[in-house]
């Protein structure tokens, strides 16, 4: 029984996050700081804001991680690290770490994709079966991503303007729900009905690709309109209508793919992993449309950035031996 043990950093967008994982599938440590209310009051990330707070944190975390999983630094198989895509100046941060603790400890630098990272968070729960599909949804990525082996990746759809999350976002800012507006919203649709009925943009066509600026714009005219007219609106209802709208496409579109595809399990990934709705349809879908197909959702704790999902992405490079040299950057156009 092999016994590898990788520390991970992740930080590419505003969390720092830094995990020691042993075997690609056991957490023994993964310390996540968000940054979240520094960038609440503009309403969104801000990039130099993030970099900084990165700065400050990543030695700390680090050490953080190294305490609590109990390993010292001559243990470690290796340093795995977040190349991209996310914030150029943010990845650097993680990237120069991971290089510095590298070349003084004398081990491996391993350079993974984040969105790579989102979808192996299942293996830190779950056995990954392949072929399978995979829909990873976040604030930067709306993706349905075909895996034949835990090193083959091939995006089979995506969006064609915002990420689902981008979407709940922007319109959190119209109804006055601080940032990041996904989990207000997905509280909110809970406590509403779809009354509003906004467009399923792209659900009857012929590919795999989703669209949500659509949608947005729909929802942003509604709410304007209705407040020119001085009409009195149930946020509720429109949270629900939207959330609705989001999750119908989102689930239709993964479940045709899926039945296409043939494949074995079905994965959610990302940061809107953690909608409530999205869970629950996506069940119920797979319980009713896809007999055979095993689902696998992170628990709530790694549908958002982390290190620890690096960690065990890593473990698939770490076992070809797919090692990256001193001169590794950021990439924040990193594709799959
Ligand atoms: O994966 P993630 O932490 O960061 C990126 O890689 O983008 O995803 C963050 C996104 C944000 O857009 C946030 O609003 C969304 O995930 N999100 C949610 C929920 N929780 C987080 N969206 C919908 N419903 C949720 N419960
Ligand atoms: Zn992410």
């Amino acid at each position: 029984m092999t016994n590898k043990l990788i520390l991970a950093i992740e930080t590419s967008c505003d969390e720092t996050s830094a995990a020691v994982i042993q075997n690609g599938d056991t957490i023994l440590s993964n310390i996540v700081a968000s940054q979240i209310k520094s960038h609440q009051r503009f309403g969104g990330v801000v990039p130099e804001i993030a970099s900084r707070h990165h700065v400050e944190q990543i030695t700390l975390i680090i050490e953080e991680a190294m305490k609590e999983a109990e390993v010292s630094y001559a243990e470690l198989d290796a340093v795995a690290v977040t190349e991209g895509p996310g914030l150029v100046g943010a990845l650097l941060i993680g990237v120069n770490a991971a290089k510095a603790i590298a070349f003084a400890h004398d081990l491996p630098l391993i350079a993974v994709n984040h969105i790579k990272g989102h979808i192996f968070a299942n293996q830190l729960v779950s056995r990954l079966t392949f072929p399978l599909l995979s829909l990873v949804v976040s604030g930067g990525h709306t993706e349905l991503i075909y895996m034949s082996g835990p090193d083959s990746f091939e995006i089979v759809g995506e969006t064609r303007d915002d990420a689902a999350g981008e979407a709940y976002d922007k319109i959190g800012r119209v109804i006055g729900v601080p940032y990041p507006g996904g989990k207000h919203i997905d509280e909110m649709a809970h406590r509403g009905k779809d009354t509003y009925n906004f467009p399923r943009a792209m659900i009857q066509e012929d590919n795999y690709d989703f669209s949500f600026s659509g949608l947005k714009s729909s929802f942003i005219n509604t709410v304007h309109n209705a407040r020119q007219k001085g009409e009195e609106m149930d946020s509720n209802d429109l949270a629900a209508s939207f959330q609705a709208a989001v999750v119908d496409v989102l689930v239709d579109k993964t479940i045709r793919a899926a039945k296409d595809q043939k494949v074995k399990q079905l994965i959610l990934a990302g940061g809107v992993a953690a909608n409530k709705g999205l869970r629950t349809s996506l069940e119920e879908a797979v319980r009713m449309e896809l007999p055979g197909v095993e689902l696998l959702i992170p628990p709530l704790s790694l549908c958002g950035d982390n290190a620890a999902m690096i960690g065990a992405a890593a473990f698939v490079q770490l076992e070809k031996e797919e090692y990256s040299d001193f001169t590794l950057n950021g990439q924040p156009g990193l594709s799959v």
